[in-house]
């Protein structure tokens, strides 16, 4: 075959690559080499299209006959390296990138790539070198900033993070790199102001509806007290007279704040300043005829939507409960359903349902079934009537495993039957991954065995709302996952999620863990979070639970931790002290007592735990029927005596990853409970979530 020939095949095939026609180029490539073995471009090109196609070994093959053809090419090393590392050759991958790089320092992607290797083998250092090697030479690729921002945030540098993360958004035009890490970058910075740049970003990240909206709310509201506006109407909210009278044009601002909106509609408020802001302002609309006319309706509906979100749990004076009472009075006689809404009844109506579930209104379903405009209107409406209305369908649909006998889950079932938890309302949506990956980057859990199956099967135990078993079925790929719960309400909301986020590699089933024994499935994973530490016998629900898992198969609990709990346990002992009933009105109640204790009192902690914020989840951490809580030592015994094999810790915050391995630098595996038992003794606030373990039955010892 003739050069130009050559030439022009490769030239056909190159185009056929381009527009994805992979099996065609391949056979122009391997007709070239039929002709000519000796040409090393094709060799180079044929790897390329083996490894998109995932034919690794072939791949490598390939590759390497172009670097022995001419060793002298700098991209056949970079093509070399990839496929290495696709096949886990790190080694020889980081010798083929150097080649590279030895021939031509200025090759700006070898050096990307060898920054990735290293980041993959936790040599983070020796990744941020070489990263910003990499941006010497191709200083405007948006990823390679943004890799080394992620890198500097493990290292939790995170000031350099942060210019990282704004060179790599600059020049991201449309937005493709995720922007999660860099708002939780922000949890750790202290700021008193927040650039233009930066807000746009957030605010338009806020507005995603693929993110956990919760997972970012502190952020978000830090940054509202950077804002003068906000700082403004908190100073007079804490004023105590009696009328709550902030500077107009700044309670304009706040009302007119795109950011507040959001998190108003589609998070909680975490944060008892704004709490209290949102609480005095409330009021304020309810009673004062004249700054109701003058509020957004969509700043009014947003309120409204939180108080919906949050279970009215805003504090309520007599004179709000009388008014709110006349309110829906006259809300009941001038809604005609069948009509449009009129303007005059669009903020009467918003204001009454900040106070009072819109779903109990009279004719509401009917209105909220017309979805009439405006869009917030609607948003309020569909939330707090037709999500209600459905939710009370689907429960009725929902297997029942069996009757609840014991008086504990009987008791448990109730509460949660009255408030399920967790209340949320969004979820983080990831790219799904196969499950050997999503445990190796998602959880992660270095310690994790090394089979998986492709389609695991997922239980997950004591699922309430569901969020644990969607994120299950969302992000693992091929997962079919099984949500077990006593509560129905919990199941019906988990359901309602599901079915909007048209998930069918789901099932929820009514059913107590201790009765699991019948299900003949065997699970690849089982998850029971906040679980077990609710059953009368923690130890009982393990067992049944042990049976369910095949050999080998994983096992996830999360438990409480005595240490961490401190603050609610003094909590508890007032409530114990003062009798106080688990009620709507006695949790607010309560809320105010702790809100008006000095700083420094032990019960004063609570204010950082997010349950705090909403009815349903203040119950569940407050006024629990039945509790249990832990110290690692004793979970250590009891995982032992199971023939349990921990793998390791999840949900941990970055900084305590990073004091722990100061503390106790040979433990790589980060999993010796004995260390995090010291740990935990000296950062008693370490496990304030729960203690989430991850464990597995060896193959040959499970049931
Ligand atoms: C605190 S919530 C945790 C929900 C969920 N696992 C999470 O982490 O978001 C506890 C849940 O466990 C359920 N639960 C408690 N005891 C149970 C039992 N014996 N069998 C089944 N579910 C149980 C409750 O109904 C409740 O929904």
């Amino acid at each position: 075959m003739e050069s130009a020939e050559i030439g022009a095949l490769l030239d056909e095939a190159l185009q056929l690559c381009q527009a994805g026609a992979l099996t065609q180029a391949e056979q122009i490539y391997r007709q070239v080499l039929a002709a000519d073995a000796a040409v090393p471009d094709a060799w180079n090109m044929l790897a390329l299209v083996l490894y998109q196609r995932g034919e690794l070994a072939a791949a490598a093959e390939a590759a390497e006959r172009a670097t022995l053809l001419r060793p002298q090419i700098p991209p056949y090393w970079l093509t070399r390296g990839n496929i290495a590392q696709a096949r886990h050759g790190t080694r020889e991958a980081q010798s083929c990138f150097n080649r590279a790089i030895e021939l031509d320092p200025g090759f700006a992607e070898a050096h990307f790539r060898l920054a990735l290797s290293y980041d993959r083998e936790e040599r983070i250092p020796d990744a941020i070198m070489t990263y910003r090697n990499a941006l010497r030479y191709a200083p405007d690729v948006a990823e390679i900033h943004y890799q080394l921002a992620e890198a500097l945030m493990v290292e939790a540098r995170w000031v350099e993070a942060m210019h990282a993360y704004e060179a790599a958004f600059t020049r991201d035009q449309n937005a493709e790199l995720d922007r999660r890490g860099c708002i939780n970058c922000m949890n750790y910075l202290q700021f008193e102001s927040v650039p233009e740049f930066w807000h746009t970003e957030i605010t338009r990240f806020f507005a995603r509806n693929d993110i956990d909206h919760i997972h970012y709310a502190k952020v978000v509201l830090r940054i509202f007290m950077t804002k003068g506006a906000f700082r403004a109407v908190l100073d007079a909210a804490q004023r105590p007279d009696a009328r709550f009278e902030p500077d107009a044009s700044a309670l304009g601002a706040v009302m007119r704040d795109e950011l507040l909106r959001i998190l108003l509609r589609d998070a909680l408020v975490i944060d008892a300043g704004l709490e209290l802001v949102l609480t005095r302002l409330r009021a304020a609309l309810l009673l004062d005829a004249e700054l109701r006319a003058q509020a957004p309706p969509d700043f009014l509906c947003a309120l409204a939507l939180q108080c919906f979100n949050n279970e009215f749990i805003f504090a309520e004076s007599q004179a709000e409960s009388a008014a709110a009472d006349r309110l829906l009075r006259e809300v009941d006689a001038e809604l005609q359903p069948e009509r449009n809404l009129p303007d005059t009844l669009l903020r009467p109506l918003a204001v009454l349902a900040m106070y009072r579930p819109l779903h109990a209104v009279r004719g509401a379903d009917r209105l909220a079934a017309r979805r009439p405009g405006p869009a917030a209107l609607g948003q309020l409406l569909r939330s707090s009537v037709l999500n209600v209305l459905t939710e009370r369908t689907l429960r009725q649909d929902i297997t029942v495993i069996g009757a609840i006998t014991d008086d504990v889950s009987r008791a448990v079932r109730d509460m949660y039957e009255e408030h399920p938890y967790p209340r949320w309302f969004s979820l983080d949506r990831w790219p799904p991954l196969a499950f050997a990956d999503w445990l190796g980057s998602r959880v992660p859990i270095p310690n994790a065995p090394a089979e998986f199956p492709a389609a695991p099967r997922i239980l997950v135990a004591g699922c309430g709302t569901g969020k644990d078993p969607i994120c299950f079925a969302t992000d693992i790929a091929g997962a079919q996952v099984l949500g077990v719960d006593l509560s129905l309400s919990s199941l019906a909301y988990a359901q309602r999620m599901a079915n909007e986020l048209g998930l069918t590699n789901i099932e929820f089933r009514q059913g107590n863990i201790l009765d699991l024994g019948v299900l003949t499935e065997r699970f690849d994973m089982i998850c029971a979070t906040g679980v077990l530490h609710h059953l009368h016998d923690p130890v009982d629900g393990l067992r049944v639970l042990l049976q369910l898992l095949r050999p080998g198969g994983l096992l996830k609990i999360g438990l409480y931790s005595e240490r961490a709990r401190a603050s609610v346990n003094a909590a508890r002992a007032m409530i114990r002290q003062q009798q106080l009933p688990a009620t709507a009105a006695a949790i607010r109640e309560f809320r105010q007592q702790v809100f008006d204790l000095q700083q420094d009192t032990p019960v004063r902690p609570l204010l950082n735990f997010s349950d705090f914020y909403s009815m349903s989840m203040c119950r569940d951490l407050l006024f629990h029927v039945q509790e249990h809580q832990f110290q690692l030592p004793q979970i250590a015994a009891i995982l032992h005596d199971h023939g349990l094999t921990v793998l390791g810790l999840s949900d941990l915050l970055p900084h305590a990853v990073t004091a722990y391995r100061q503390m106790f630098p040979g433990d790589d595996g980060m999993n010796n409970f004995a260390h995090w038992d010291a740990f935990e003794a000296r950062h008693p606030e370490t496990f304030a979530g729960m203690y989430h373990i991850w464990c597995c039955v060896p193959k040959h010892a499970a049931a």
